[in-house]
């Protein structure tokens, strides 16, 4: 937990904590729409200077503010989500921070280190609590994962291998961020991969990576392949390309939204010593006697899980704002998240390995 932030364990009272949105584009309004039923949480108002934005609070009977500040001020909520473009989530976030408002930053939590760095040392020094909306760490699959690989269930994790491969229909790429650097695959996507490999193994310490833009040819990579070592010792593959006709990928294998088809697939393999573990069937493969490769593995599988982790998150939110639950995916988590993605794009520049570097907060 990276704040000072005290948790006690008195309940929730009935009424729903008000929100504030800062920035109410596609996923912000994702968001208000899951927040217009939730049980525990309210969006009191959206911040976003987008005329169309302004529009679409009015059709929903949402508060609208041109700025962050505005909102804040009026509004004096009692927590905050910040869903503006990364290289903004800094100044929104540091808003909320200055006014005591624990505040929920979506993925990256920034675009830089420096600026994450920024984030999390403000709220450490104000004792705000900062959330990053890695959302599957909510995914009721997630945490039965993390369940049994902190049971033991791995005994020693030895090694992981994460796939994010799927086609990209061409139109997603009209908006011209997608085609240049720090649009494609692994910023915006891989990044989930990477927080659920840390959200299981732990740190990563070193980072591999190739990268290739040979079949869409824009500036960005289409296609990436790379290397981590955890701090525990494990050693993790991820894949990642948004230019195949392929399945294997968390979006279509969890079933979290609708829009995208579910394929009875996995995802994700975690190997160790004792068992191994896929996402999101979590099949779990053990010798259930003698041990060695001539013997018989014995495998058990899960009923499917299911849950959204958005509204998950929400709960969450209310929970940590009200200092009843540290987060599960804190600012310094999505920091060390961002700075080994960051590593994978800067591994494959150079050709060299990069060695994460401590993170002073
Ligand atoms: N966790 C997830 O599943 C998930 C999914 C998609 C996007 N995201 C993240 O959410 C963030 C937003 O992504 P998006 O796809 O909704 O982008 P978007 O472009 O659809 O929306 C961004 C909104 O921010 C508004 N904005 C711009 N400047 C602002 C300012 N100064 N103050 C307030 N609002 C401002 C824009 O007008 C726009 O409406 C990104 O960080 C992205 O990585 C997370």
């Amino acid at each position: 937990m990276d704040t000072q932030h005290t948790p006690s364990a008195s309940p929730a009272s009935h009424a729903r904590l008000p929100v504030a949105l800062i920035g109410g584009g596609q996923i912000g309004r994702m968001h208000a729409l899951r927040g217009a039923t939730h049980p525990d949480v309210r969006f009191c108002g959206v911040a976003d200077p987008s005329p169309a934005t302004r529009e679409w609070a009015a059709a929903h009977n949402l508060s609208w503010f041109a700025d962050a500040a505005s909102l804040l001020d009026a509004t004096k909520p009692g927590a905050a989500l910040v869903a503006t473009p990364n290289a903004l989530h800094r100044d929104a976030a540091l808003a909320c921070i200055a006014r005591g408002v624990p505040v929920l930053v979506e993925k990256p939590i920034a675009d830089t280190v420096e600026a994450g760095l920024d984030i999390v040392r403000a709220a450490a020094r104000a004792g705000v609590p900062v959330l990053t909306g890695h959302h599957r760490r909510h995914n009721p699959i997630a945490r039965e994962a993390q369940r049994l690989v902190q049971a033991g269930v791995l005994g020693r994790p030895v090694a992981a291998s994460a796939l994010a491969t799927w086609l990209k229909p061409e139109p997603y790429f009209d908006a011209a961020w997608r085609r240049e650097k720090g649009g494609g695959p692994v910023l915006i996507n891989l990044i989930h991969d990477v927080d659920l490999l840390r959200f299981l193994l732990g740190d990563v310490v070193s980072v591999q990576a190739q990268a290739s833009h040979a079949v869409r040819g824009f500036a960005v990579e289409d296609t990436a392949a790379a290397v981590m070592r955890f701090a525990n010792g494990a050693l993790a593959t991820l894949l990642t390309t948004d230019t195949a006709a392929a399945p294997w990928n968390w979006d279509l294998a969890a079933g979290e939204a609708g829009h995208y088809p579910r394929q009875d697939i996995d995802a994700h393999h975690l190997m160790g010593t004792e068992g191994s573990l896929t996402l999101p069937r979590l099949e779990v493969w053990r010798y259930p006697g003698a041990r060695g490769w001539h013997e018989p593995l014995s495998v058990s599988r899960a009923v499917p899980h299911t849950g959204d982790p958005y509204t998950e998150q929400l709960r969450h939110l209310r929970a940590v704002a009200e200092g009843r639950e540290v987060p599960r995916c804190s600012g310094l988590d999505g920091l060390r998240t961002l700075q080994a993605t960051l590593a994978v794009l800067e591994s494959a520049k150079t050709g060299a390995p990069v060695a994460l570097a401590p993170l002073e907060v």
